[in-house]
C-alpha cells in the first residue's frame, strides 16, 4: 500500500481504538516505516509502505508510541525506548532545564538523578553539562539496563547504580534531581501507562521522603499535576529556601525545588 493509502488505514484503525491522536501517530508510524521523519512524509506519500501491520497492533493496543517505535526524544537525544522503563515525558524536559539553571556557577558539578530509568535526565545532563559528574541510581535492575544501554549507544558516561535514591541521595550533592514515582492509586494506571512498569508510576510521599534524606545543595522534582504546592510546602517545612514551583510547556505547575538548610 501506498504510504497515503497507510495514513489513511492508520489514522483510522487508531481514531476506533481510542487513541487520543490518531492522525499524529499514524504519521509518526508510517514515517518510522519509510525511515523519514514527519514533516519528510509529504514528499513520500506515493512510495510504498511495508510492515505496517505488526506495529499497527500494538498500537491499537494502545502500547504507548514510543515503545512501539523503539526510540523516542528528549532534549537533544535520541533514546531507546522499551517496557524496561518509562516513556521520557516532555514535562521532565522542564526538570532538566532547572536542574542545569541550578548548576549553574558550579564546576565540576556532582549531580544526581535519582530514579534514573530509560536514562533520560541523568544522560540530557551529561550531554548538556559535560564537565557535571552525573549518577544515576534505580532499584530496578532492568531500567538500569536500558539506561546503560542508552549511555553506551551516545557515549555518554554516567555512573549507574542500581540502589534506592533515600540512602545514596544523602552522600552529598550539588543537586538532587528526580522523577520519582507519584502516581497515587492503581485506578489512574489506564490505557498507555498500563504498559509502563508499575514501579515506575505508583508512589506516594516520594518526594518529601527523598528531601528529607538529601544532604545537597539543591533539590529539584518533577511531581505530578496538582501537586506541586503539597511538595513546595513540604520543602519549606524542612527548612529549604528559594522554593520554586515551575510550570511546564503545556501550563502545569510541574517542577517544585528548592535550596537545602
Ligand atoms: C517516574 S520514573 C522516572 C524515570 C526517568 N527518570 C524519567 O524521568 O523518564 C521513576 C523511576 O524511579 C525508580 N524508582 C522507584 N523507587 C525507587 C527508589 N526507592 N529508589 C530509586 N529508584 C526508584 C523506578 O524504577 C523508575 O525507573
Amino acid at each position: 500500500m501506498t504510504a497515503r493509502e497507510a495514513l489513511a488505514e492508520a489514522e483510522r484503525r487508531l481514531a476506533a481504538a481510542g487513541v487520543e491522536t490518531p492522525r499524529v501517530d499514524a504519521e509518526w508510524l508510517v514515517a518510522h516505516l519509510l525511515g523519514t521523519t514527519r514533516s519528510g512524509l509529504a514528499a513520500r506519500l506515493d512510495d510504498e509502505v511495508r510492515g505496517l501491520e505488526p506495529l499497527l497492533e500494538r498500537r491499537e493496543a494502545r502500547e504507548p508510541l514510543a515503545y512501539v517505535l523503539g526510540e523516542w526524544g528528549f532534549r537533544r537525544l535520541t533514546l531507546k525506548t522499551d517496557a524496561r522503563a518509562l516513556v521520557p515525558r516532555p514535562e521532565t524536559e522542564t526538570l532538566v532545564e532547572r536542574a542545569l539553571a541550578l548548576a549553574e556557577g558550579i564546576e565540576n558539578p556532582r549531580i544526581l538523578d535519582v530514579g534514573v530509568g530509560s536514562g533520560a535526565i541523568a544522560l540530557a545532563l551529561k550531554d548538556e553539562r559535560p564537565d557535571a559528574q552525573v549518577t544515576g541510581v534505580d532499584v530496578s535492575p532492568d531500567a538500569l539496563a536500558l539506561a546503560r544501554e542508552n549511555a553506551e549507544r551516545l557515549g555518554l558516561e554516567v555512573d549507574l547504580r542500581q540502589v534506592d535514591g533515600a540512602s545514596v541521595s544523602a552522600e552529598g550533592w550539588h543537586v538532587v534531581a528526580a522523577n520519582p514515582p507519584y502516581v497515587e492509586s492503581p485506578a489512574d494506571i489506564q490505557h498507555e501507562l498500563r504498559w509502563e512498569p508499575d514501579v515506575a508510576l505508583l508512589g506516594s510521599g516520594e518526594h518529601e521522603r527523598l528531601a528529607r534524606a538529601a544532604k545537597a545543595r539543591f533539590i529539584v522534582f518533577e511531581v505530578g499535576d496538582g501537586q506541586a504546592g503539597g511538595v513546595a510546602a513540604a520543602l519549606e517545612r524542612l527548612g529549604c529556601s528559594d522554593v520554586v514551583i515551575t510550570a511546564d510547556l503545556t501550563g502545569r505547575d510541574r517542577v517544585v525545588e528548592g535550596r537545602l538548610p
